[in-house]
């Protein structure tokens, strides 16, 4: 099985939107940082070449892990959608999780905005009664996909301005290691789709206002399954890659995606998407497409493990 794996899609849309909505005191500060340095970063024009490249690599499955938004505005919802819908794919084989940006008021996570707009991405496979377990919607959610389990997490949570962490919860956080430990998962690889990741930034101010404190028992959640898991996050924009051992011996592939719109010098934060194959409950070789602005063409990158090292 192949999937595709992009993030922080981070597309604007102002269009026909009421000023007086961006002068909420969240939205007024991410209007100001957009101008001082995002907006002219972040192009989407790379989101759609990437979503053309896809297209092209006979991928079973898409996943995209949180920022799909900026500003959880309704019409940069509509945006993303018509960019998912270019996928040809259908719901069946697109998969997403909510980001920080796409809860980014406490209007937008009140109403479950995300949730409600995308909805048939996050369906559930097991049929079992569904429970909310984060207030951005009803998670975590499991599908099941030849092979694998897919496990969409939530760790979107709204925070005063300058901040982005992430909240899991310890309901969220039970529910899952119930996916991992039941009988009708035991044979399939789990892939974790959480926009945070488990492994903190360095620094204490950085994993404070940007990471997540719980990411250590998360850690220890992810490290209790038998077998290998692929964690999946964004967040960060950085494409990093990391192992980590459970406590059975076996591999939690914790890997990020960049921005899929960022346009960036550093070979590692440059727009693009990963790629991962999986066969036989094991994940081979990571690899990653690369998004060249000048000629609007990808090429193929490995991504190598680094070391784990916990800051938290
Ligand atoms: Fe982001
Ligand atoms: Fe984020």
């Amino acid at each position: 099985m192949r999937i595709a794996h992009f993030s922080d899609l981070h597309v604007l849309d102002l269009a026909g939107v009421d000023a007086r909505r961006l002068w909420t005191n969240k939205r007024a500060t991410g209007m100001i940082n957009l101008k001082l340095n995002r907006g002219h970063k972040h192009k989407p024009h790379a989101v759609e070449a990437i979503v053309a490249d896809v297209k092209a690599q006979g991928v079973d499955h898409v996943v995209i892990t949180g920022d799909l938004s900026n500003l959880a505005l309704e019409t940069e919802f509509a945006r993303v959608r018509t960019m998912i819908e270019a996928l040809g794919m259908g719901a069946d084989r697109v998969s997403v999780v909510p980001g920080n940006h796409d809860v980014y008021t406490r209007g937008s996570l009140r109403t479950q905005r995300f949730f409600n707009a995308f909805r048939e991405f996050m369906t559930d496979d097991r049929g079992v009664a569904k429970r909310e377990h984060h207030g951005s919607g009803v998670f975590p959610f499991a599908r099941l996909r030849d092979g694998v389990v897919l496990v969409g997490m939530s760790s979107a949570v709204p925070r005063a301005p300058v901040l982005s962490a992430g909240h899991v919860g310890a309901a969220q956080m039970r529910a899952l290691r119930q996916v991992l430990t039941e009988r009708a998962t035991r044979d399939l690889l789990p892939v974790v789709l959480m926009h945070h990741p488990v492994i903190n930034p360095r620094g204490a101010w950085r994993s404070f206002s940007r990471g997540l404190a719980e990411a250590a028992a998360m850690r220890e959640v992810l490290a209790a399954r038998e077998g290998d898991v692929l964690f999946l996050h964004g967040h960060l924009h950085d494409r990093g890659y990391r192992t980590l051992q459970t406590k059975s011996g076996a591999t939690v592939h914790h890997v990020g995606a960049t921005s899929a719109s960022l346009l960036h010098e550093h070979p590692d934060r440059a727009a693009g998407y990963n790629v991962y194959d999986v066969s036989d409950g094991a994940v081979g070789p990571v690899h990653a497409r690369v998004y060249d602005p000048e000629k609007r063409s990808f090429f193929d990158a490995t991504v190598t493990a680094k070391s784990s090292e916990f800051a938290d």
